[in-house]
């Protein structure tokens, strides 16, 4: 089976993982295992290396490509946000370096088959684990109006959320949506043409973002997972964490600055009474970008934000 994949910002995140022989690594997002094999060489020969997907395509790509350092590997198909639990099962203490890549790999739309893409027809499914039963099909045939606008309006910041839902909901009467061809033909019949002609974006983007992180509850893992990262890292440990949208970044970057704050006590207090302590500190001043080099090769990545914090 091939597997189709681009890394953003390889070196970047090599660089911030500040990694050495005998660490212990996690991938939260292995994808096509694109940012592992370097990291694995740099904690080589008593390295361990945790690679997670939920996607289990990725996992039986991993395992080929990753053989070589099989002693080193443990490949895992869960879920990110169940990190703290995987660790556990197996026995690991906290880590020295944990990656997060997010949002859909480039083969996911290429071979999958599984609707990520307005530009091919395929199933309305969306699913990056597809043991869950939830779909893009059942979103679309099923939720109310009302949920349809409220979806696209607060995960894909759809400005026109309502009148694409009124359009779903009329077109379904009839004609159940099934296929990503269907869908997006709603959606350029909905749209302004005009406003369709300004925007730099496709028609459909919106709409098959919000339904992508709705079906895989996208936001919600993150925010798990970014619950548990200063309890999984050692002292001196990184999190690097890139993201492709603003609301991915901005579940980040909130927790991250909780945790350098440290103090949680109102400002309309004289002084600390809880007295927690800050736990992590940010590496890089805001974010991280591609180099226009690499957004001219690999325009997917022109939205990616990176972003790394240490363990204190
Ligand atoms: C952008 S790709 C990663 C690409 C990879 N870094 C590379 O260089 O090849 C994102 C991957 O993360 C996986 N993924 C997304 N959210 C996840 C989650 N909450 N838990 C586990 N895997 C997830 C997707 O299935 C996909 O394979």
């Amino acid at each position: 089976m091939g597997f189709d994949h681009t890394t953003v910002m390889p070196a970047e995140v090599f660089a911030h993982q500040n990694l050495k022989p005998g660490d212990i690594c996690v991938d939260g997002t292995l994808g096509g295992a694109g940012h592992a094999e370097k990291t694995i060489q740099a904690i080589l020969p008593d390295g361990l290396f945790i690679g997670i997907d939920q996607d289990l395509d990725a996992i039986t790509h991993a395992r080929n490509v990753l053989h070589p350092f099989k002693q080193n590997l443990i490949l895992v198909h869960d879920n990110f946000s169940h990190l703290s639990a995987i660790l556990d099962q197996h026995g690991i203490d906290p880590v020295n370096a944990i990656v997060l890549d997010l949002g859909f790999s480039y083969n996911q739309i290429t071979r999958a088959h599984r609707g990520f893409s307005f530009n091919r027809d395929e199933p309305l499914d969306m699913r990056m684990d597809t043991r869950q039963t939830m779909t893009a099909d059942i979103i679309v045939n099923t939720f109310s109006q009302q949920a349809l606008a409220d979806l696209f309006f607060s995960f894909g910041e759809e400005k026109f959320s309502r009148r694409i839902a009124k359009a779903i909901v009329r077109e379904r009467a009839g004609h159940p949506l099934k296929t990503t061809r269907h869908l997006t033909r709603i959606i350029e019949d909905t749209i302004p043409k005009a406003r369709a002609a300004a925007s730099k974006i496709h028609p459909a983007t919106r709409v098959f973002q919000a339904l992508r992180i709705a079906v895989n509850q996208e936001l919600d893992h993150l925010s798990r997972f970014m619950e548990q990262v200063p309890d999984l890292l050692t002292r001196g440990g990184r999190v690097c964490i890139i993201s492709f949208h603003s609301l991915e970044d901005r579940i980040v970057k909130q927790h991250l600055k909780t945790y350098e704050a440290g103090c949680t006590c109102p400002k309309t207090l004289p002084r600390c009474v809880c007295h927690q302590q800050p736990v992590m500190r940010s590496i890089v001043k805001k974010t991280v970008t591609p180099t226009p080099g690499e957004i001219a090769a690999n325009p997917m990545a022109r939205s990616a934000r990176l972003r790394v914090a240490e363990r204190i």
